[in-house]
Order: structure tokens, then sequence, then C-alpha cells
């Protein structure tokens, strides 16, 4: 299989990137695209020349790290996998795939296909904890919790934080992840002391981080690797209307 990838190429963050073709063989279907790219990598090598600088951690779908643009769709042309579940079976031989960096303000890129996201770590520290005593774990069953209340908590906290959601917005919203954070920790009993706190904390937090607001368009739901729905960002809004008449 033989592709060609047109690639941003940015040295540093202050410089004027620009997309660089390169023609790839000997590739396979069954190869990730994060295998290709390593392929494409070992050739410049060979070749004396700069690597593509990419990020990625777990190759299975966990950490959120390996996220880019391909053919202008966060993590490729299928909805909710992350760019190291995608394979070369996806593409077909003779084709272009454009690769390039999460855009956004929030998110700056540090080189080539890499961007800064702690932008999102800022958001987490304003909240996304519970304070508790440190100690013997407590029993198990000692708080009970309602199945739909555990779906619900089990469901926002999927979430990889990987920032498909901004990247794929129109307005670089940082709405879903932080709601997931958010109702993650506000719908278990453990996370009620700081509920209020927490969603006026965070929220506030995302906007001083230059996000955009969010527009309900949905486009963040259909690309996030981890499915999370944007029925939690309707969710925080209305926990950050509650938590603003509660003082
Ligand atoms: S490398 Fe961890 S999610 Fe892709």
């Amino acid at each position: 299989m033989k592709v060609t990838f047109k690639i941003w190429r940015q040295d540093k963050p202050q410089a004027k990137g620009a997309f660089k073709e390169y023609q790839v063989d000997e590739l396979t279907e069954d190869m990730s695209f994060l295998e290709a790219l390593d392929h494409l990598n070992e050739r410049l090598v060979l070749r004396g020349e700069k690597v593509i600088a990419y990020e990625y951690d777990c190759r299975e779908g966990i950490c959120g790290q390996c996220g880019v643009f391909i053919n202008g769709r966060a993590h490729g042309p299928h909805p909710n996998i992350t760019t190291c579940q995608l394979h070369m079976r996806s593409f077909k031989d003779g084709d272009t795939i454009v690769v390039e960096p999460w855009r956004a303000n929030a998110f700056p890129i540090v080189k080539d296909l890499i961007v800064d996201r702690s932008a999102f770590d800022r958001i987490i520290e304003q909240g996304a904890y519970i304070s508790a005593k440190t100690g013997t774990a407590p029993e198990a069953n000692a708080i009970l919790i309602g199945k739909a209340i555990a779906d619900r908590a089990m469901d926002a906290a999927a979430c990889i934080g990987c920032g498909a959601c901004v990247a794929t917005c129109k307005n670089s919203s940082a709405a879903l992840f932080t709601a997931a954070k958010i109702n993650h920790l506000n719908s278990l009993p453990q996370g009620k002391p700081e509920a209020h706190q927490r969603v006026l904390d965070m929220t506030a937090q995302m906007e001083r981080e230059g996000f955009g607001h969010c527009s309900f368009t949905g486009a963040c739901e259909v690309e996030c690797p981890a499915g999370i729905s944007i029925a939690n960002i309707a969710e925080m809004n209305a926990r950050q209307g509650k938590a603003q008449l509660l003082g």
C-alpha cells in the first residue's frame, strides 16, 4: 500500500508552519495509523531528516495523547475512536492523507502535530477531585449508589481528555470535557460536599483558558472517542445555574 501524507510541520511554537508532502510505500492495511507514521519517521531518520513529532502513550484508546486532525476530522474518518485505534485499511492505495494538529487558541502548537493541552489540566486542578480523609479504604458497600446514578457517573468518567471535542467544535469550546469532569463527581455522594464550588471553579477556569462558548452543534459528541453525550453539557449548565443561585 502506498499513500501520500501531507503533514503539518512546525519547528516550534512561534515558527511559521506549513504542510509538507511525503510519499510512503510498503504500508499494509493492518498497520495502525500511528505505525504508518512510525514507518515514515524511520524513513526520515535513514535520510537524515527531522522526524515528525506526534504524541502517543497507550496506543489502545485510553490515554488521550494521540489526537490529530486527519482529512479534516478529529481522530480520522470514523466517529468515536482515537487516532491510535485507526487502521490503514480505512484508506485506499494512492490516497493523500492530510494530517494536522488540533487547532484551537487554548491548545497552542508545541511542534509539528503536538499541542499543549495543559489548559485541560488547569481545569481539572480547579475541582476534579474530592476531599476525603486518608486512611484505610472504606467498606465498598458503605455508601449505596443507585445503578442509574452509577451508570451516569461512569459514562461521564469515560472522558480521556484527548481534546477532540475542542478541536472539532467551531467555537473551540471545552464544554463537553468540563461537563464530563464535573458530572462524574457531582453525580456521586462522594462529590456532593464540593459540588457547587466545583462547578463554579471549573467553569470559571474554562472561561479563563480562552475556550469558546458551546452552541450545541453536537459535533463534539460525534468525534468523542468515549462517546460522551452532549446531555452532559445541559446538565453542567443546570448545575452551574443552581450553584450561582445558591452562592
Ligand atoms: S495513544 Fe493513548 S489514546 Fe491513543
